[in-house]
């Protein structure tokens, strides 16, 4: 049974974006940037190729001090490679066998929708095909064609990154949110603006000559198959991904230009992308040639999460006002757990904010989320607004000892399984470890390998293939003592006394959470933001555990399948495939997978000019619908 393999721990739902892994950023340094500093030395300068953007981005590093650089240069490094035949046909044909292997939504994405999603059904492999037959001109046309082709799948588990096109960050420095007023009307509004700040609270009707909710609208992000939450995800400052102001990939134009009223006053405003890159690349590379050499087919893949921690630093520099921060309404701290949870009382009821899933639970962590749901009973609130929204998962076993705590005479522990194909198969000794996984049937561990792999066939966009019996990650009861210790009396909240408050991004794990909640007992939930007229799903992305590229490739040469010809070959330049490793059902339908159900929630509510800045009015707001019945959507 190849014991000597590393077992890889299948219990982290990685979030449902490439957010930051917390024991590396905390080694990423903070630099302060000065935008110049010429002086002497220029003699060490060398000469440089001024139609290459490679180049030209080098000598501005280094005769500047800086990394800060235009857009022009960044595209013009990114443009410098002609198409490549044989880079994309192997390109594909490693994409190709890994969705084939690994990816369980492979089939589902062909099947039509729920008609309230968004999204077109797919047949990747053919889709994947048909690019490498199109014309280029650049390399860059065709990544980007494989980048956005994934994006159609609208699974935010799922992404393509490669290092040659995603090396630097875009920022806009001037961010928007989107009210409804009083009488129903949408708008978008600037937000900050560090340029003029003057523009901020002005709306913005028109976007590069469109209508500003309409290019928001389609503004591409992959974070959910339904359009509201993809728009909510558009314009939030705290999501610390890609967003309408801030980018990985290469922006189609320079600048943006808004046209904003204020007051009254119609008013032009033009915004260059800032780009900004990271040392560790910037450090690698003088012109296009090296650039392709020592970026573009270099295997070290950590590049990305570090531009995404450039990112989240930009963010916190334009700091949101969105914090808890009230002139409204006195909020009292009854108990934190500093970046997890924290619990407020507000009024006459309470609150509890959970930020992330991605901590690890030990005993200790567990007393100390038990002492701050006692707290909050201790203050005897009779409601509690149960705050997951910006929450983008983390660890399933997080999400299972709430649901235990909140719920422990329910069944709230979501059952995924695994679709076996011939090639997971050959890697599932790699990829899966027993001892982490019980049967949901008999919440026992799977003494073979075979127990696990089970022979169920379901059908799925015309093609039969069978999936594992279906499993949770360790016994979610293990900690019932725990908490019966620790608890003075079970937590006085029934289900009518709590709601679930989402902004719609309250993913993975965080998602499996309100699910708990709302599906199996009937907690009444509200989303904020969206469309107007059309219901907001109060979760998202519930995809699966997540694997990527890199795992799948060592693995593969732990278990020496590197010449099996099933196996999916290393990419040939540097980049990176995330995917799902697995799926959840819903408990309620047990045949339906949560990744694929529309949700939405049961009341509404839409920013304004107020509670988008103040937290604690949008909690009342919230506080407000609780124990009222909702109408039925569907
Ligand atoms: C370049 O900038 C960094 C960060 O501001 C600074 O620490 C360093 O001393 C500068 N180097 C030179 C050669 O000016
Ligand atoms: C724009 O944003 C960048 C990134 O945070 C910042 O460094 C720069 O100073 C901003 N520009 C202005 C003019 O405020
Ligand atoms: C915006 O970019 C253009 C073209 O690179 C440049 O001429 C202009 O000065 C920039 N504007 C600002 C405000 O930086
Ligand atoms: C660029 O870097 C390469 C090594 O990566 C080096 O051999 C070459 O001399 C450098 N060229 C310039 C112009 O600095
Ligand atoms: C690949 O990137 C790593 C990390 O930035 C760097 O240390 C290494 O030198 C690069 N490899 C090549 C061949 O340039
Ligand atoms: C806008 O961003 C700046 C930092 O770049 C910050 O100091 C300021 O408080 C922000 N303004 C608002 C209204 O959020
Ligand atoms: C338990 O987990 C917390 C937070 O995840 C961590 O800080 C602590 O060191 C852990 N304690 C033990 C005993 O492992
Ligand atoms: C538990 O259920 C699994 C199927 O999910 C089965 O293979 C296993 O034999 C069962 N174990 C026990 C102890 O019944
Ligand atoms: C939730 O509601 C359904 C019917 O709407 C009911 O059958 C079920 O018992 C309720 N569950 C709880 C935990 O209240
Ligand atoms: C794979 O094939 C290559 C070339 O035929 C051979 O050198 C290598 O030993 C093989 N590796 C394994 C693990 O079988």
């Amino acid at each position: 049974m190849g014991m000597h393999i590393h077992l890889i721990l299948m219990n982290h739902i990685t979030s449902c974006t490439p957010i930051t892994n917390k024991d590396t950023s905390g080694n990423l340094e903070i630099y302060v940037l000065f935008g110049f500093s010429v002086n002497a030395r220029s003699y060490r300068i060398p000469r440089y190729d001024e139609n290459d953007g490679c180049a030209r981005i080098h000598n501005e590093y280094i005769s500047k001090n800086t990394t800060f650089f235009t857009y022009t240069d960044v595209r013009d490094c990114y443009m410098n490679f002609p198409f490549d035949k044989e880079i994309a046909s192997q390109t594909i044909q490693t994409l190709d066998a890994l969705f084939h292997g690994f990816y369980p939504f492979l089939y589902k994405a062909k099947e039509p929708p729920q008609r309230e999603f968004h999204f077109k059904p797919i047949d990747l492999l053919v889709q994947l095909n048909r690019l490498q037959k199109r014309r280029y001109d650049t390399l860059f046309q065709f990544m980007d064609g494989v980048r956005k082709l994934i994006f159609e799948l609208r699974d935010a588990h799922t992404s393509f990154i490669t290092n040659c096109f995603s090396s630097f960050v875009f920022y806009t420095n001037l961010t928007l949110y989107s009210i409804v007023t009083d009488d129903g009307v949408q708008k978008i509004k600037v937000f900050n603006d560090t340029i003029d700040p003057t523009n901020i609270n002005c709306e913005v009707t028109h976007i590069d000559g469109r209508r500003a909710i309409q290019v928001i609208t389609e503004f591409p992000n992959y974070i959910s198959k339904d359009l509201g939450v993809r728009f909510n995800v558009a314009l939030d400052v705290n999501y610390p991904g890609i967003t309408f102001f801030t980018r990985v990939d290469l922006p189609e134009t320079p600048s943006i230009t808004y046209t904003l009223n204020c007051d009254n006053h119609p008013k032009l405003v033009k915004r260059n992308w800032s780009v900004i890159g990271i040392q560790t690349i910037l450090n690698n590379f003088n012109n296009s040639k090296t650039y392709f050499s020592n970026i573009c087919k270099n295997s070290t893949n950590d590049y990305y999460q570090q531009l995404i921690a450039k990112l989240l630093e930009i963010k916190e520099a334009h700091k949101n006002v969105r914090e808890l921060k009230s002139n409204e309404h006195v909020i009292t701290i009854i108990y934190e757990i500093v970046d997890f949870i924290s619990f407020f009382k507000e009024q006459d009821f309470g609150i509890v904010k959970i930020k992330t899933e991605d901590v690890h639970l030990n005993n200790t962590l567990a007393v100390e989320i038990i002492t701050g749901f006692q707290a909050l009973a201790n203050t005897g609130v009779k409601k509690v607004v149960l705050d997951l929204s910006d929450n983008l998962g983390g660890f399933v076993l997080i999400s299972n000892f709430i649901n235990l705590l909140l719920f422990p005479d329910a069944n709230t522990f979501y059952n995924m399984d695994i679709r076996v194909t011939k090639q997971f198969k050959l890697v599932l000794q790699g990829l899966v470890n027993l001892n982490e996984i019980v049967s949901s049937t008999n919440l026992t561990k799977f003494q073979y390998v075979e127990d696990l792999i089970g022979n169920n066939f379901y059908t799925r966009g015309g093609v039969t293939e069978r999936y594992s019996n279906r499993f949770l990650i360790s016994n979610p009861y293990e900690y019932k003592d725990l908490i019966s210790r620790h608890l003075i009396a079970p937590l006085p909240w029934k289900s009518d006394d709590l709601i679930i408050l989402t902004n719609s991004l309250c993913g993975s794990s965080c998602a499996l959470i309100a699910e708990g909640a709302a599906e199996v007992n009937n907690v009444t939930t509200v989303a904020v933001g969206g469309f107007v007229n059309s219901p907001l799903s109060y979760s998202s992305c519930q995809g699966g555990v997540v694997i990527d590229s890199t795992l799948i490739f060592n693995i593969i040469s732990k278990l020496n399948l590197q010449n099996n010809t099933l196996m999916p070959k290393p990419f040939i330049l540097g980049g990176k495939l995330t995917i799902p490793s697995s799926e959840f059902y819903s408990i309620k339908n047990s045949d339906k997978i949560l990744e694929f159900l529309y949700r939405p929630a049961d009341f509404r509510l839409f920013y304004d000019d107020k509670n988008f800045r103040d937290r604690s009015i949008l909690w009342s707001q919230a506080a407000a619908f609780i124990g009222r019945k909702p109408k039925i959507y569907s």
